[in-house]
């Protein structure tokens, strides 16, 4: 784990490849409510947090980009962007590069060394950070003057080119436009947001990680999506001005039940209630009704285990264990789900009461001491000269 973040990459930059980078901070996110909405243009309500990436970034005089990584102890170095067998992470800094090459914007000849305090898989969107960051570094860099949205998008196509996770647009967002102190609702379809101050006095947000990550969650996450985009194809026969689940409502749904497979109905069906919890959730934010909040959280983890099968045992453990423990007010899987982490809301003054009893259960059911992260939000990507 790195201490100083910023005194870390400097110096290994130095060392490795003796240049004068400029400093990038780039950070994970939650998600409070509205999950597998954002790919059917519906509404999430996220925020960053106090977890990022930091990068040291500058330009060489070469073609050549030179990557190192503080969380794998590992380097790479490529002047080619059609990589077979590299490292993971390094896809995703490759597939940020080829966004500026289909601009046209010529970038040749990077070092970036790069770390930080997000866990890994653990769905607080270390990936969104890589790729966000390490853009707003190269329009920096290179003077690109490119807008913070379309580095979001950018940053969004290429994870679905380069992970091969057709992900929604939240992470990315997320990683961007979070700001101190606030969650923000993001209307994935128009891309318009509004922050929302949380007022967390009383309250912490506490993050459980089950410590699983499970094979099948890039490729059941895009099945997910499909199975949405087949609803809605049905549905369009009924009513063909609709273009995704955001114009669906339950009574289309019901008046179609006996044309929609059942599987692909209960899909269609969650994402239409979730849309509806997270206005709930931000009216229930405008009124400080954190119990009414926890509330759809619960019922927002429901939905995800029953009707869209994207939960696990390991998440289903955390959530139930939360339900006779007093100082909880909502908890629910977060993120794509099948392992990561639970996010829940408790009153201030009690995370080692729940850090007790969750890990007691936890441990006791699946053998797993779980992690704990009590976060704060946070601004979004920062760059410094
Ligand atoms: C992942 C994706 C996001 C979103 C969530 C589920 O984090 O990257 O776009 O779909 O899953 O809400």
């Amino acid at each position: 784990m790195i201490i100083n973040p910023v005194l870390t990459v400097r110096e290994k930059h130095y060392k490795l490849y003796l240049g004068n980078p400029i400093i990038v901070t780039a950070p994970g996110r939650i998600n409070l409510i509205g999950e597998h909405t954002d790919y059917n243009d519906g509404f999430v309500l996220p925020a960053a947090i106090d977890k990022s990436i930091t990068f040291a970034i500058s330009r060489n005089k070469s073609d050549r980009f030179r990557f190192y990584s503080f969380d794998f102890d590992e380097s790479f170095q490529t002047t080619d962007l059609n990589l077979k067998n590299a490292p993971q992470w390094v896809y995703y800094l490759i597939g940020v590069i080829a966004q500026f090459k289909k601009l046209d914007i010529d970038i040749a000849g990077i070092d970036c060394v790069f770390g930080g305090n997000i866990p890994i898989g653990a769905g607080l969107s270390s990936s969104a950070a890589l790729e966000c960051g390490f853009a707003a570094g190269i329009n920096k860099l290179f003077n690109c003057k490119l807008t913070n949205y379309q580095l979001v998008k950018m940053a969004q196509t290429a994870e679905h080119e380069y992970a091969g996770v057709m992900c929604g647009i939240m992470d990315q967002f997320a990683s961007v436009y979070g700001k101190k102190d606030h969650v923000f609702r993001l209307d994935c379809r128009s891309h318009d947001y509004n922050y929302f101050p949380l007022k967390m006095d009383k309250y912490v947000i506490a993050l459980v990680n089950t410590k699983v990550e499970h094979e099948l969650a890039s490729s059941e996450y895009n099945l997910r999506r499909k199975e949405c985009e087949a609803g809605v194809a049905i549905l369009k026969n009924d009513r063909p001005n609709i273009s995704s689940l955001r114009d669906v409502d339950h009574a289309l749904l019901v008046s179609n039940r006996d044309n929609i497979d059942p599987t692909i109905y209960n899909r269609c069906s969650y994402v239409v209630s979730e849309n509806q919890r997270v206005i709930d959730a931000c009216e229930a934010l405008d009124k400080s009704d954190f119990e009414e909040f926890g509330k759809l959280m619960y019922q927002s983890h429901e939905g995800l285990r029953k009707k869209y099968q994207v939960s696990c045992k390991e998440l289903d453990i955390l959530v139930k264990g939360t339900i006779d423990i007093e100082c909880v007010l909502g908890s629910r899987m977060m993120g794509g789900g099948f392992g990561g982490c639970t996010i829940n809301l408790i009153k201030r003054g009690f995370e080692s009461d729940f850090e007790n009893e969750i890990s007691h259960i936890y441990k006791k059911e699946t053998g797993i001491d779980p992690d704990f992260y009590f976060v704060n939000l946070s601004d979004g990507v920062s760059v410094m000269s």
